[in-house]
């Protein structure tokens, strides 16, 4: 008998990454932690191998009064000094000008899925890169909507060609188009695309909201860890030139931000050229948080607009130590796959570099040597994942040559 509802896809999740992290921990046990590599978590680890947890984040969030914490927040899209400070930290710098409105999310997963849900009919089709963020299909086929992906990558480049072939498509045939964008710091390649890139995708939109409504759903949530974070938000401006059929949703997670994965506190920033449009995008968006988590704990969202605001100097020293500590670890592996002609997908910053895999039944036997080796990695569309933001910086030396004298014998 089925208990649950006829249109749902009832296979468990396959839960690779959980399986791959399990053994890393059981070789570790039987073997040393010197003997192991462990690329497999995802989170923001330090040197000593554990996760990390800002000091300027969490002494402050200790302080919050029980009553605040307690207490709902003051509205479904969120208290009024996060929306605005999210604004302030997310859209502000870029020079994004439009029409906006924030709503507080439960982390970046509550806006992706909430904009997902809220602009596309069942049936319809959501726009993907090929190489990304497992939970985007996961959502869609909870949502009972199709997908297509675009390739990611031409050389070392975006595949403009790939996206706008792949964006024609979709909106000759259901004349709307959301597409997603997960810009900078690409998870897991670590790709950010160029201001120039930007431009080309902004004027394509406009010709192709001639059509029919564009939505660019451009999930942010890795931003904080971009090498230049005084000019990360600049591409934003490409938005003003949007015309009246193209809309924004910038998804953006603390989870990353504050490293405070558990807190779950994100927002969805809804960005036209209409006020009415954004209104009434605001509008649905309130309705769906309602329906679905009702609202976002009042201490995650005080406390990010503490550490943001009056915190600002501590957080941010501290938060750069990581971003150096991201870039000694990337250099060190890419300087080194590099002379060994170890194949990498193009990085530029973030949490992962993926090797360049693209027939996958090849990847699936190299991840296995790889594991054979004491190599703990994550398998995903045409790559292999490496989690240099939990990967140690003495473990980085030598690992790159290690995996391509194993690749060669695949
Ligand atoms: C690309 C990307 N987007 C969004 C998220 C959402 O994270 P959270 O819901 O914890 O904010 C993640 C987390 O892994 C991610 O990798």
């Amino acid at each position: 008998m089925r208990f649950v509802k006829n249109k749902v896809n009832t296979t468990p999740i396959e839960d690779n990454v959980f399986a791959v992290v399990k053994l890393a921990k059981a070789a570790k046990e039987k073997y040393g932690e010197d003997q192991v590599i462990d690329a497999t978590i995802g989170s923001l680890y330090n040197e000593n191998g554990t996760i990390v947890a800002m000091d300027s984040v969490f002494t402050p969030y200790k302080q919050i009064k029980n009553e605040t914490m307690a207490a709902y927040a003051a509205s479904f899209t969120g208290n009024e000094s996060f929306r605005n400070q999210v604004y302030q930290w997310v859209i502000q710098p870029g020079g994004c000008t439009l029409a906006h409105s924030v709503i507080a999310t439960p982390g970046g997963t509550g806006a992706v899925n909430m904009t997902i849900e809220s602009v596309l009919d069942e049936g319809e089709t959501l726009v993907l890169p090929d190489i990304a963020w497992g939970s985007y299909q996961l959502m869609a086929g909870m949502l009972n909507l199709k997908t297509v992906t675009y390739d990611l990558f031409e050389d070392d480049h975006f595949n403009l060609t790939s996206f706008k072939e792949t964006c024609q498509k979709v909106m000759d045939q259901q004349q709307k188009l959301l597409v997603v964008i997960n810009d900078p710091c690409h998870n897991p390649t670590g790709y950010s695309l160029t201001i120039d890139e930007w431009e080309e995708i902004v004027q394509f939109f406009n010709a192709c909201g001639k059509q029919g409504p564009v939505i660019l759903l451009n999930d942010i949530a890795y931003i904080d860890y971009a090498y230049d974070l005084d000019h990360c938000h600049d591409y934003m401006q490409t938005f003003n030139q949007f015309s009246d059929h193209v809309m924004a949703v910038v998804a953006f997670s603390c989870s990353k931000t504050l490293t405070s994965y558990g807190l779950r506190c994100g927002a969805a920033i809804i960005l036209g050229q209409n006020a009415e449009d954004v209104r009434n995008m605001e509008i649905v968006f309130e309705k769906t948080a309602r329906a679905t988590w009702s609202n976002i704990p009042n201490g995650a969202m005080e406390n990010f607009v503490y550490v943001t605001t009056q915190n600002l100097d501590h957080y941010l020293k501290e938060k750069q130590s990581y971003i150096d500590l991201l870039k000694q670890r990337s250099d060190v592996f890419l300087t080194e796959a590099k002379a060994c002609q170890l194949d990498c997908y193009p990085y530029k910053e973030g949490f992962f570099i993926t090797l360049a895999i693209p027939d996958n039944a090849k990847r699936d036997r190299f991840h296995q040597a790889l594991i054979d080796h004491q190599i703990y990695t994550i398998k995903v569309n045409h790559g292999i994942r490496v989690g240099i933001c939990s990967l140690s910086l003495k473990k980085c030396p030598g690992l790159a040559k290690r995996m391509k004298d194993i690749l060669d014998t695949i």
